[in-house]
């Protein structure tokens, strides 16, 4: 992978100046999410109010250290993943042509569902399921989720007004939509496989609205926590194609001390007609054999009624070409999760009507009389 070290100026946005009296603050903070969305596709956040992940990892890697057997009862494949610990070799970073990824994970909803799209999403819209054994577990989960979403609501009013649009119009349209928390661990690789410069994530966009990433930390072969054992580890992203370089660049997304990280998922993009962009992305493993990481990710979805096409300001030729035809979210995460190998095919069969039968069994009564 051809890779610059240095990250370009991806801006750095203070929540604090966001919601600041101070006029030229709140501007400074708008312009660095208009350039980091628009350019980059991610910012860098701080102000965050985001707790410290030491103990919530400390209780991930607990449950990961536990044999498969003690596992599987949380692998929830009917669910498809979206809740409890999904196994490794599940999902498919790249639509339809990638090797799984490897890591294994652990899916909550840190925010309070729309219970009235339970019985239309029932995978989706799910409760949470805990691990047993660990009391603190889900008080922990929810605690940090939470925070990230906060972040997460504050940086789509920032981004709705760097636009010029009312300051709910991406944050409100998430409202009880299925969030989900995810907790990553990203597995040791043989020397084999670190010879072949195996990835422990392939190069993809997220598909939802805003993802919030309070940062990774790498296990050594002993389980023990400790700095990355070589540079060639990390989360690289690819900026928007310019002339000078037609593919982007693909460039380190390595956060300054105390940041997060936001990124932009499809669905901003399709709202926005393509000016924020959804940034492919991609997870290096490190060069050295044994080691593991931990990381969590908070993805933001817009409720499953809304509809995905260009807002009024974005919609032109060129534009509904692009992101046609209109489909609501809840479509589009069912199409995906099948897509990234979460959900089974057969969840698409449920899209439009099924109840063909019902004519087929009267004209068999009406013959048979
Ligand atoms: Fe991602």
């Amino acid at each position: 992978m051809s890779a610059t070290q240095t990250s370009p100026a991806i801006p750095t946005v203070d929540l604090h100046d966001l919601t600041s009296p101070d006029a030229a603050a709140s501007a400074r903070a708008r312009e660095a999410i208009r350039v980091g969305f628009g350019t980059y596709g991610l910012v860098f956040v701080k102000n965050h109010g985001v707790p410290d992940v030491s103990d919530l990892y400390d209780r991930f890697q607990s449950f990961c250290d536990k044999p498969n057997e003690e596992k599987e009862p949380y692998n929830r494949g009917d669910l498809w993943y979206q809740r409890g610990w999904t196994p490794p070799n599940t999902e498919k970073a790249v639509v339809a042509s990638g090797q799984p990824d490897f890591k294994e994970c652990w899916f909550a909803a840190p925010e309070p569902l729309d219970a009235a799209l339970v019985a239309q999403y029932p995978e989706i819209y799910c409760s949470n399921i805990w691990p047993e054994g660990d009391a603190q577990f889900a008080e922990r989960y929810n605690q940090t989720g939470h925070a990230l979403h906060l972040a997460g609501l504050a940086l789509l009013r920032g981004a709705a007004e760097a636009l010029e649009l009312d300051r709910e119009t991406f944050a409100l349209p998430c409202t009880g939509a299925a969030h989900v928390f995810r907790m990553l661990r990203y597995l040791p690789l043989t020397e084999a496989q670190t010879q072949q410069n195996i990835l422990w994530g392939e190069e993809h966009t997220d598909f939802n609205l805003l993802t919030l990433l309070p940062g990774g930390r790498f296990h050594d072969p002993s389980g023990k926590v400790a700095k990355a054992p070589d540079d060639a580890s990390g989360l690289y992203l690819r900026t928007r194609p310019t002339a000078e370089h037609p593919d982007g660049q693909l460039i380190r997304g390595l956060a300054p001390t105390g940041c997060i990280v936001a990124q932009v998922g499809q669905m901003l993009e399709i709202l926005t007609g393509g000016t924020f962009l959804a940034t492919p992305h991609v997870i290096t493993a490190p060069n050295t054999p044994g080691w593991s990481r931990l990381s969590a990710a908070h993805f933001v979805h817009l409720h499953a009624h809304e509809r995905l096409l260009p807002l009024k300001p974005f919609l032109n030729d060129d534009t509904i070409r692009s992101y046609s035809p209109p489909v609501l979210a809840g479509t589009y995460s069912i199409k995906t999760l099948v897509d990234i190998g979460l959900a089974p095919k057969s969840a698409l069969d449920k899209l439009g009507y099924r109840h063909y039968d019902r004519l087929a069994t009267i004209r068999e009564h009406e013959s048979a009389s």
